[in-house]
């Protein structure tokens, strides 16, 4: 029952979690994304487009804030990315989705 709960709460704040762009989140995010991201994805906002995986600034492009932020938690394993949802604290998900949303180029 706590445990559902848990889950449950925890799906909420996903949902629900207000886009937090501040500087600070962007930069937490980054440190993240070198962290566990970059030995997949191109993080820098130069990354090129039309890549495998995607570059983060591609990402930023083409998705929108809810995709993302889904994507990243729900990413089923049979593609090449591991489950961040069991791996990343939920605090972290929102400074990861800051990150990349800041590398959308304005006019390209
Ligand atoms: C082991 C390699 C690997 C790592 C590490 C990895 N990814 Fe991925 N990621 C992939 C692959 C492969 C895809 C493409 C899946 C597909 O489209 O079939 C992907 C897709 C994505 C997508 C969806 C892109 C789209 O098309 O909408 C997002 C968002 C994403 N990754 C974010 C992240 C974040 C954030 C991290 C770090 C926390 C991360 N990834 C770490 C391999 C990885």
């Amino acid at each position: 029952m706590a445990h559902k709960q848990a889950v449950l709460l925890i799906l909420i704040g996903i949902l629900s979690a207000t886009p937090a762009l501040s500087d600070d989140s962007v930069q937490r995010g980054k440190e993240l994304a070198e962290e566990y991201c970059v030995r997949c994805h191109d993080t820098s906002p130069a990354g090129a487009f039309k890549t495998y995986p995607p570059s983060f600034a591609s990402i930023a492009a083409f998705r929108s804030e809810g995709q993302i932020r889904s994507r990243i938690m729900f990413q089923p394993i049979h593609i090449g990315m591991p489950r961040f949802g069991l791996i990343l604290m939920p605090e972290d998900l929102e400074p990861l989705v800051a990150f990349i949303q800041s590398l959308e180029r304005k006019s390209d």
